[in-house]
C-alpha cells in the first residue's frame, strides 16, 4: 500500500479522490497552504473509513505518490516551491485549465499546451502522470454512488503510468485506461470542458465511460 499526498487536498474534487484511495487501504495525506485546514479535512474524512492525515503541502509532498490538485493558476507555483521534495517521485496532475463562460466551461491552453506539461517543466526531476481529470467531484465523494467511470491516464513514463493505472483500478467505481503519452495531455485536459459543460447544461453528474473496451 502506498502513501498518497494531495497538494491542495482540501477541495471537493480532492476529497473524492482521497475517500476512494483510503477505502482501498492507502494512507492519504491531505495537503494545504494551511496545515490546520488540512487536519480538519482529514478529521472530517476519517469516519468514512481509511487512514487520513493532514498537513502543509510540504508534508503531503513527502508521500510516495503525490497528486497535484490545486486550481490551474496556482499549480505551477505550488509544485515549484516543493521541487526538491518531489525529486524522483511520480507526480500525478489532475489539473484542468478552464474558464467559466456563461453556462459553459472553455478550455484554456497554457503556454506548453497543457497543465501536465507546465508541471513537468517545473519539475524536471520528477515523473509526471496525468489522471482523474474528468471525474465529477460529487459522485467521487459519495462511496455509495453508482459511479462506474473511466480514468484516462497519460505519461511518457511507461512504468509510472502503469503504477498509477494499478492504483486507479483498486479504487472503487473507477477503471484505469492508459491513453498514451504526454502528447495527449492537452486533448484530455481540454475535454474536461466538454464534460463539465454537459453537466451544467443537463444539471447532472455524468462521467466518461468508453464503450467497447474489454480489458
Ligand atoms: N471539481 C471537479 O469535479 C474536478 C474534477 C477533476 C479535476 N479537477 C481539477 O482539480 C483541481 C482542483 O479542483 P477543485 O474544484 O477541488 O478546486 P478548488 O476547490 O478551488 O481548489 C482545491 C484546493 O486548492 C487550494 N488552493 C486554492 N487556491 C490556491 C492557491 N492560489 N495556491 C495554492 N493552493 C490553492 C485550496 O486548498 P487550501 O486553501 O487548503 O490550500 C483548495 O481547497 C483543479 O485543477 C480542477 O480542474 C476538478
Amino acid at each position: 500500500m502506498a502513501t498518497v499526498g494531495i497538494l491542495g487536498g482540501t477541495g471537493p474534487a480532492e476529497s473524492g479522490v482521497a475517500v476512494r484511495l483510503a477505502s482501498c487501504g492507502h494512507d492519504v495525506v491531505i495537503g494545504s497552504r494551511d496545515a490546520q485546514r488540512a487536519q480538519d479535512v482529514a478529521a472530517q474524512l476519517t469516519p468514512r473509513g481509511g487512514s487520513f492525515a493532514g498537513g502543509g503541502n510540504d508534508v503531503a509532498a513527502g508521500a510516495d505518490l503525490v497528486i497535484v490538485a490545486t486550481p490551474w493558476d496556482s499549480a505551477v507555483a505550488t509544485v515549484t516551491a516543493l521541487r526538491e521534495r518531489l525529486v524522483d517521485k511520480t507526480v500525478i496532475s489532475m489539473v484542468n485549465a478552464l474558464a467559466k463562460e456563461g453556462r459553459e466551461l472553455a478550455p484554456l491552453y497554457p503556454s506548453r499546451g497543457s497543465m501536465a506539461a507546465q508541471i513537468a517543466f517545473a519539475l524536471p526531476q520528477s515523473t509526471i502522470v496525468g489522471a482523474f481529470h474528468h471525474l465529477p467531484a460529487a459522485l467521487m465523494e459519495d462511496l455509495d454512488s453508482e459511479l462506474d467511470a473511466d480514468v484516462l491516464i497519460f505519461s511518457d513514463d511507461d512504468f509510472a503510468r502503469t503504477r498509477v493505472a494499478e492504483l486507479v483500478d483498486q479504487m472503487p467505481g473507477l477503471r484505469a485506461v492508459i491513453a498514451g503519452s504526454m502528447s495527449l495531455a492537452s486533448t484530455i485536459e481540454s475535454f474536461t470542458a466538454v464534460c463539465a459543460s454537459v453537466n451544467i447544461r443537463y444539471r447532472t453528474h455524468s462521467y466518461l465511460k468508453l464503450a467497447g473496451l474489454t480489458h
